[in-house]
């Protein structure tokens, strides 16, 4: 494995093991990061006999739990979760996040929204950012109903500057369609941001139905570093 996998390992088994307990309903994230915090939890499951159910916040994620035999579940069922891991983007000094790189922004963020405890898994290219946008440098997600991308494209620019594009699939001709049937824009923004305003501000716009900003959601995050620590 290359040494970002690896630290990505690390941190998915770090988090798993110090925030995972008997009887929990867990949020389950998406994207590479989160295919070893999965594993994990399938490994304890077995070995310690554990009552977990699983609550997915994507179709990878769904798949997953499924194929790891883990009980899935939903919100209608577990409103209320112990737990969510999920893997970001980039992460600030302040815990504030980007996500949705993967597309799944929407899911992610309501699941992790219903966690007692939110909980990130990196590896070391993902951390500390002093400014976000130092190290993701696609801009930030946000999902959009499809006739609006447009009309939310140039009021974006027009009020935070930057640049807004929609997402365009790689194996299709055509933009990429979220699980929820809608597209995604990428911001690339110039410079630093009041992220809390912003957010809120973007989510505002008719059409948008929400942005890859995670601002004071996460509890703690877990990079794995390139010399095997956490
Ligand atoms: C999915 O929509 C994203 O928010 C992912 O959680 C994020 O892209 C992290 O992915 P990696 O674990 O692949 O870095």
């Amino acid at each position: 494995a290359t040494m970002a996998e690896e630290a990505k390992k690390l941190a998915a088994y770090a988090a798993v093991d110090n925030h995972v307990q008997n009887n929990q309903a867990v949020g389950v994230g998406s994207g590479s990061t989160i295919v070893y915090a999965v594993d994990r939890l399938a490994a304890r499951v077995r070995q310690e006999k554990l009552n977990i159910v699983c609550v997915p916040t994507s179709f990878q994620a769904r798949q997953l739990i499924l194929q790891h035999s883990l009980a899935l579940s939903d919100l209608d069922r577990h409103p209320q979760l112990d737990v969510a891991i999920d893997g970001a983007d980039e992460v600030d000094a302040d815990l504030t996040l980007i996500k949705g790189g993967g597309g799944c922004l929407t899911h992610e963020k309501i699941v992790a929204s219903c966690a007692k405890h939110f909980i990130v898994i990196a590896d070391y290219s993902r951390k500390d950012s002093k400014v976000l946008g130092q190290q993701w440098k696609k801009g930030v997600p946000i999902e959009v109903i499809p006739m609006a991308y447009v009309p939310v494209c140039r009021t974006i620019v027009r009020r935070f500057g930057g640049e807004a594009h929609l997402r365009m699939a790689v194996s299709k001709a055509g933009p990429v369609v979220t699980d929820n049937s809608n597209f995604l824009l990428d911001w690339k923004f110039d410079g630093a941001q009041n992220w809390r305003e912003v957010n809120a501000a973007i989510k505002m716009i008719p059409g948008v139905v929400d942005t890859g900003l995670f601002v004071d959601m996460a509890e703690r995050a877990y990079f794995g570093m390139e010399d095997g620590s956490v």
